[in-house]
């Protein structure tokens, strides 16, 4: 079977590291076109730089690493240095990146690829706010009938928020552009915290990582060693979420999730509950389900998928 054809929107951040880290581990499953940065977890400037650091840390220079958004559609941008540090890759001492960005700003990248491409052929990975995509859509509403699926990391329902009492941060920090996406009719998977505070990267899980004795492998126990503070601190788990990771293992291994096809509708009304996913898991509403929204996850068999990748660098 030929590989997925991938677009991985992201605000590297440690996770989308490591999710990008296993993307491109996977030639013979998925075929990264493009990486398109958004701000969020840190400013743009260093989204787009720190893509750039894992590209070069994978051997990848060939992938397209373009810069997109730097705001959100109608808010400030809030980022998230208390929890992926001042870098948004703190942890490993990484070089910075030779290899320049690519021509073109993610919106139209976006655009341009769904229409170069035969319609439902490709697939966009989000692993943070969704405002690339959202504009993509709103400037070129013909791409809602070209994109295959849009699997996201982002929301949160029986988990509740991690940046407000209602919110997750991917979610909260552009509440409008996933209004957008969620009503956009585009066949949308969410991998929610809901699953992915159950991917939870344990002591021995990270001794793994370190084993591999890799520069890769280092970094990301080290990426980990960093990252986990905040949850660790915050939640008192056991280990660090690997959130984004989470986008890619389902692509590559589907049934290690399970979850349902539900109605999932986000708030931009209420300042209290700004960016909450509203999911109607019970299905209490005749809303139309919109998403498939994962619940859970077989966590062994995931780090053991997440770690193999790994060792292949
Ligand atoms: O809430 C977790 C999400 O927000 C992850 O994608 C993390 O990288 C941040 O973007
Ligand atoms: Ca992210």
């Amino acid at each position: 079977m030929s590989p997925q054809k991938i677009i991985i929107d992201t605000d590297p951040g440690q996770d989308d590291a490591v999710a990008i880290l296993l993307a491109l581990a996977s030639p013979e499953e998925l075929e990264v076109l493009a990486i398109t940065t958004v701000a969020g977890n840190v400013p743009l400037d260093l989204t787009s730089k720190n893509a750039r650091i894992i590209c070069e840390l994978a051997g990848r220079t060939d992938i397209p690493v373009h810069a997109g958004c730097d705001a959100p559609i109608a808010r400030k941008l809030i980022t998230a240095e208390h929890v992926h540090g001042k870098t948004g890759l703190d942890g490993p001492t990484l070089p910075d990146p030779v290899m320049p960005l690519s021509d073109g700003h993610s919106v139209d990248v976006l655009i341009d690829t769904l229409r170069a491409h035969d319609a439902g052929t490709v697939t966009l990975c989000t692993l943070g706010p969704l405002t690339n995509v959202a504009v993509a859509l709103d400037r070129a509403p013909d791409i809602a009938g070209r994109i295959k699926q849009i699997v996201m990391m982002g929301g949160a329902y029986f988990e509740v928020g991690n940046i407000t009492p209602t919110a997750e941060f991917n979610i909260y920090v552009d509440p409008e552009a996933a209004k957008i996406v969620f009503a956009s009719g585009v066949p949308i998977v969410v991998l929610p915290l809901d699953v992915t505070h159950k991917a939870l990267v344990t002591a021995e899980r990270n001794d793994a990582f370190r084993a591999l004795g890799t520069p890769a492998g280092i970094a990301v126990a080290e990426m980990t060693d960093f990252f986990e503070r905040f949850d660790k601190e915050k939640y008192g788990s056991n280990g660090a979420p690997l959130h984004d990771p989470c986008v890619i293992a389902w692509l590559l291994e589907p049934d290690l999730f399970s979850g349902r096809e539900i109605n999932v509708e986000i708030e931009t009304g209420s300042e209290l509950t700004l960016g909450m996913t509203v999911a109607d898991w019970w299905r209490v509403t005749d809303r139309k389900a919109n998403a498939l929204f994962i619940k859970d996850v077989d966590a062994d068999g995931f780090f053991t998928l997440l770690t193999e990748r790994l060792s292949r660098y």
